[in-house]
């Protein structure tokens, strides 16, 4: 589904990422890896198509991602509505002024008719238990609330890949035991999922591969995720534990 050759990331002051050689089948669960830095957000991003790659190839079932493919209105429509992206800081998602018209922007935005629209906000806010938030202000929520509120609406597009950046920051060790158990059940029905993630104590169990990023941006490991987390000595030397 998901194949990077070559693939490096330049923000105007800096180089983030570098050579990554990366293929994802669909359907898989990977735990995203690396020391505060080592570009983990960034690669979530290119995989999500809110900006192309500066160096090498992203290919998403086969198709190149690059500046022109995303400008290309069609084809990022439907390249968006197949990945979603839950962001690391839950502010930057949200921008509706209600918890309702947030879940709904995604559907609505694909052409759903009002029915449709409605169904689809109704499960979710069920499934999160959302539903006496409905049309609260989303910016005035809690953070977990938020988190909540913003995994709706990138679940409302129906994504075939889910990116998660640090999830679990922030929530109570309830709401982390719950979001795990949904995220077992998404990978469960088909989704691959792609996550960032330190929160080791609450997501065992959940992937079955992890890729681990150097501080300088390059793929340092990729092994099966709990051979990985067992190697105290592998992650001390790249300064994640
Ligand atoms: N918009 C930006 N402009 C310039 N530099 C950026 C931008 N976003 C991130 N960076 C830089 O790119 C590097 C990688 O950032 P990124 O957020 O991808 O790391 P991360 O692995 O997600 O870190 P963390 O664990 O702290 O979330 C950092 O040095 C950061 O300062
Ligand atoms: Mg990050």
């Amino acid at each position: 589904m998901i194949e990077l050759r070559g693939l490096g990331f330049d923000y105007p002051e800096a180089s983030v990422l570098s050579g990554l050689d990366l293929e994802i089948g669909a359907g898989e669960s990977l735990a995203l890896i690396g020391p505060n830095g080592s570009g983990k957000s960034t690669l979530l991003k290119l995989m999500c198509g809110l900006f192309p790659p500066t160096r090498g190839s992203y290919f998403f079932d086969g198709a190149a991602i690059t500046k022109s493919s995303l400008s290309d209105a069609r084809f990022a429509k439907s390249f968006h509505r197949r990945v979603g992206l839950l962001f690391q800081d839950s502010d930057a998602q949200l921008f509706c002024g209600s918890v309702y018209d947030e879940i709904a922007f995604g559907p609505r935005q694909m052409g759903l008719s009002d029915e449709e629209v409605g169904g689809r906000v109704e499960d979710l806010l069920s499934l999160f238990k959302l539903e006496g938030l409905s049309s609260r202000v989303p910016y005035h929520l809690s953070g977990g609330e938020k988190r909540k509120v913003a995994l709706a609406s990138v679940l409302a597009l129906n994504p075939d890949a889910i990116c998660l950046d640090e999830p679990m920051g922030g929530l109570d060790p309830k709401t982390k035991r719950a979001l795990r158990e949904l995220v077992e059940s998404l990978n469960a029905s088909g989704k691959t999922v792609i996550c960032a993630t330190h929160d080791f104590e609450y997501v065992e169990g959940m992937f079955s591969r992890a890729v681990v990023l150097s501080k300088e941006g390059r793929i340092a490991r990729d092994a099966p995720y709990a051979e990985t987390i067992a190697d105290r000595a592998f992650l001390e030397s790249m300064n994640i534990v």
